[in-house]
């Protein structure tokens, strides 16, 4: 059987010149690949205690209501700003070029919840920084970070220094 990475399709130059973009919609688009990739990302949460996943908008939920269904927890979205309905918290953060706004539903975490954060991939790392910040804003606590795919080269685990951050496929 062909291993989870050779499902990763990397485009060359996209968005822009320069980029190998690592496309995880090769992955979502096969049944073997896509059960791997959710298995492996929840077996990284084996021994650990939480109560509830939370993931962002819109690669985020791909991965992360899956593996809260299978352990029995809840999920929660992070949404780009001006998407969710009642009160939320908002933390700006930056993008490769500029900046972008994410929001959370005030009441999605209680204090002392121990929290799974799980998304596609780790680039910069400022998204889920920002999304660190909004959880422990309401009292959570991070136990867990868990990506399908990091991207070494771009050192966005800095920004995740303290956090137990783990990823399944890591490209230099
Ligand atoms: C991508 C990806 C991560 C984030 C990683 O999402 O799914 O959430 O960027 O980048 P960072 O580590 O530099 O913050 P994007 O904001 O493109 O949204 P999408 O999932 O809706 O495509
Ligand atoms: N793939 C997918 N999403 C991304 C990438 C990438 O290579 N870089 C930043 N976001």
């Amino acid at each position: 059987m062909k291993k989870l990475e050779e499902y990763v399709r990397s485009i060359p130059d996209f968005p822009e010149e320069g980029i190998v973009f690592r496309d995880v919609t090769s992955v979502l688009q096969d049944k073997d690949s896509l059960k791997m990739s959710i298995d492996q990302m929840q077996s990284l949460l084996d021994d650990v205690d939480i109560d509830v996943v939370v993931g962002p908008e819109s690669r985020g939920f791909i991965f992360g209501v899956p593996i809260a269904y299978n352990l029995n927890k809840a999920f929660v979205p992070v949404r780009k700003k001006g998407k969710l309905p009642c009160e939320t918290i908002e933390m700006e953060y930056a993008l490769e070029y500029g900046t972008a706004t994410i929001e959370m539903h005030k009441d999605a975490i209680k204090p002392g919840q121990r929290v799974a954060i799980i998304d596609d991939l780790i680039a910069t790392g400022g998204t889920i920084e920002a999304i660190t910040k909004l959880i422990e804003s309401l009292g959570g606590i991070v136990v867990k970070i868990i990506f399908l795919m990091e991207l070494e080269g771009l050192h966005g685990r800095d920004k995740l220094k303290g956090y137990d951050v783990e990823a399944v496929i890591k490209y230099e």
